[in-house]
């Protein structure tokens, strides 16, 4: 972690890191969300922050914590609150990392009394969310560093190409699925990195935090090579 000088790789840089799931209210007491736990993106922060920078978790409804210092932690619910918290504090960020399993859909109306069940079917209307990552890459400036997470159940290589391009993003993490079939509720990662050089770098199962520093070391590489 620390560079020629003896001082850490990423003191003086800010960072910015999105974690956890989104819940987006149906009514009063229900909510669609996901089975994102938080840990790699607080594995993330955590690594980022012990290499010196200033990291803003922007962190989704998830028991995770931190006792880090130079861990600043935004708690948000919904996808448009942690778009509108990363809008805030990108123009501001060196280096941002969308690990976030954000919803790609949110219901078009929140009732606001709890549905009652009625007979028949109940249709709940969606409408898309914004795409944090992507209007992150449409604002980037040639020297912020902007990484995105992909996870596939099929075509793997080829949709995690098409995100890095799609998106403008300078590195995407691939999570490949747990041999049990579900990506998430390990504490293990499997990944291969994409970055936008066309380097592919494929790493072995392990342990959340080791993740955490392949992929940090690659921002550093990035960042000062
Ligand atoms: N992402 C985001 N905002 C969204 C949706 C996704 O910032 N509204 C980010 C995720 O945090 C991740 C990357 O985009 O870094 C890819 O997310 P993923 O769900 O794999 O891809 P999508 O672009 O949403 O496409 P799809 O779900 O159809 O594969
Ligand atoms: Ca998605």
């Amino acid at each position: 972690g620390d560079n020629f000088f003896g001082q850490k790789d990423l003191a003086g840089k800010k960072a910015l890191v999105t974690a956890g799931p989104t819940y987006e209210p149906i009514d009063p007491v229900r909510f669609i969300g996901n089975h994102s736990s938080g840990k790699m993106g607080l594995a993330i922060a955590e690594e980022l922050a012990r290499r010196g920078a200033e990291v803003h978790l922007v962190l989704g409804p998830s028991a995770v914590k931190t006792t880090l210092p130079g861990i600043y932690v935004h708690k948000v619910q919904t996808a448009g609150q942690m778009y509108d918290t990363c809008m805030a504090e990108f123009p501001s960020a060196d280096i941002a990392v969308m690990s976030a399993a954000v919803a790609d859909y949110t219901p078009v109306e929140t009732a606001p009394e709890k549905i009652k069940k009625t007979s028949g079917t109940l249709v709940i209307e969606l409408t898309k969310t914004k795409d944090i990552l992507k209007s992150l890459g449409q604002l980037k400036r040639d020297k912020q560093l902007l990484v995105g997470f992909a996870l596939e159940t099929a075509n793997e290589r080829q949709y995690a190409l098409d995100k890095l391009a799609s998106k403008n993003a300078d590195l995407i993490v691939l999570n490949s699925l747990n041999d049990e079939g579900a990506g998430f509720g390990y504490d293990t990662n499997k990944v291969t990195i994409f970055e936008k050089g066309g380097n592919e770098l494929v790493y072995d199962r392990k342990p959340k935090q080791q993740v955490a520093k392949d992929i940090v070391d690659r921002i550093v590489n990035i960042l000062y090579v």
